[in-house]
């Protein structure tokens, strides 16, 4: 991690768990994505007894979830950096931590991270003590945007909406690749994933549209408030923000979400 001479970190993750809106933000999160992870789980077989880890657990919408499939004695373990969005329960254990230097546990039965290494410039190393933290036969899911697939809007209330979302978008992911992130990983986690001798690794590659006032919007709507400085310093107005935010709350809007790239792999039974 670079780190400039006032200590403040100048990469990675490119939002703050400790802001008011963080609570919505990563709410909106869940409710976009939880179905189609739980689903990967689902087919995965998680089941009672397993030990399972959530990375970047963010509200814990999937912790509690885990919680539930392999109670009763079964355990979660749910990592972040600022874990205090994250509830506890009597079978997850919650670590504060960065992942980048934290030691897993071994022998885990599945491991997920969503939305976490995409903003990691160490991701690759991170990728591999995932890996090495696997039980023989342990799978690992790494969910992540591609935001490099920018086709988002389907339907726009006005050629002034249109030009404020593609602003928007313009100024977030730059802001975020200023800090690591890589807005293309989801498309070359397979490979990096075989790299590292994974068994049956395979992608689930999916969107859906949603309405202004609904899903993404509400993401978008949130993440302008998180990171309102640097848009203004990317150049939009307080002007542009405010209209920006109507536009999002407005039902003849319609966008897709980032195309999600799940990448599940297994770690051989064998060595
Ligand atoms: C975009 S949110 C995703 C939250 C959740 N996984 C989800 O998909 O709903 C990313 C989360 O990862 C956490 N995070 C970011 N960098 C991290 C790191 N280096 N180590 C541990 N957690 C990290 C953040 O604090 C945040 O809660």
């Amino acid at each position: 991690m670079t780190t400039t001479p006032t200590g403040e970190h100048r990469t990675g993750y490119m939002f703050d768990n400790a802001t008011d809106e963080a609570a919505h933000q990563l709410r909106h999160l869940g409710a976009i994505l939880d179905p189609g992870t739980r689903w990967t789980l689902y087919e995965l077989g998680v089941r009672p007894g397993w030990k399972v880890t959530d990375i970047g657990a963010g509200a814990g919408t999937l912790t509690t979830w885990l919680s539930d499939q392999v109670a009763p004695d079964g355990h979660v373990t749910a990592v972040d950096l600022d874990p205090r969005h994250i509830p506890t329960g009597p079978n997850i254990t919650v670590r504060a931590g960065d992942i980048r230097h934290l030691r897993l546990e071994g022998s885990q039965q599945a491991i997920v991270a969503r939305l976490v290494l995409m903003h990691l410039p160490e991701r690759e190393q991170v990728l591999a003590d995932l890996v090495r933290a696997l039980a023989p036969g342990g799978a690992l899911v790494v969910a992540d945007w591609d935001c490099t697939w920018r086709d988002m809007i389907r339907r726009s209330p006005s050629p002034r909406a249109t030009q404020l979302i593609e602003q928007f978008q313009d100024a977030l992911l730059s802001f975020g690749e200023s800090r690591g992130a890589d807005m293309g990983w989801a498309t070359r986690a397979p490979e990096a994933m075989l790299r590292l001798g994974l068994d049956n690794v395979d992608s689930r590659i999916e969107s859906r549209s949603w309405r202004g006032g609904t899903g993404i919007c509400l993401l978008h709507h949130s993440n302008s408030i998180q990171r309102e400085p640097e848009l203004l310093t990317a150049g939009m107005t307080p002007e542009d923000l405010a209209e920006l935010r109507q536009v999002l709350m407005d039902p003849d809007l319609m966008l897709s979400g980032y195309l999600m790239h799940t990448t599940v792999g297994r770690r051989p039974t064998q060595a």
